[in-house]
């Protein structure tokens, strides 16, 4: 199975950040853009593997923060992939976000789980393999939500679509 951990985001800022990411179709010529549905912060990519179980209980061991972290989702911005760029909407550097980010890594390295060594930069993919020939312009979203738990998460391909499903949780109030 293909696992991450990730903050699941309410309906309303998920259907703001499809408006976006339509704006942001409209004005390319070319765009693969992520359904509102799966729109997610992902916090750790696990990867493929069998011991499902383990990931499970690994993430019970996560100790519940004081406070359910505050995620401020601000600012917009693209990289080049493979001659296209992808799109995403960025996460303000949140101490206690990073803090559970790393005590999941720690929890499941030490459960002997190889995680990939890079750094931590919350984002929310937008849309990918965007070409355009004039520039993108698009309005940076604002919106602050608390997080009150977190999810495993399932990734399949269905149909050539990517597909998340909730499999396991923790709440974090
Ligand atoms: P992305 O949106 O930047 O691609 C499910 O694939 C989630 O795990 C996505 O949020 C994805 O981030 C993230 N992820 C992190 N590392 C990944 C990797 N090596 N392969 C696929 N997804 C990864």
């Amino acid at each position: 199975m293909r696992l991450f951990i990730a903050i699941d985001l309410p309906e309303e800022v998920k259907r703001e950040l499809w408006y976006l990411a339509l704006d942001l179709q409209h004005q390319a010529e070319q765009a693969r853009v992520v359904p509102p549905e799966n729109y997610h912060l992902t916090l750790l990519f696990i990867g493929e593997t069998k011991r499902v179980d383990e990931v499970r209980e690994a993430m019970q061991l996560l100790r519940i923060p004081d406070e359910p972290p505050q995620v401020v989702i601000e600012g917009i911005g693209s990289f080049k992939q493979q001659g296209a760029r992808t799109w995403w909407v960025g996460v303000r550097d949140n101490e206690q976000l990073t803090g559970i980010y790393n005590e999941l890594n720690a929890l499941y390295r030490a459960a002997g789980f190889s995680l990939e060594a890079r750094s931590f930069k919350p984002h929310i993919t937008l849309a990918r393999k965007v070409r355009a020939s004039q520039p993108i312009v698009l309005m940076a979203p604002q919106y602050v939500l608390t997080a009150e738990r977190i999810a495993l998460m399932k990734s399949t391909q269905e149909a050539g679509r990517m597909v998340y499903t909730e499999i396991d949780s923790v709440e974090l109030c």
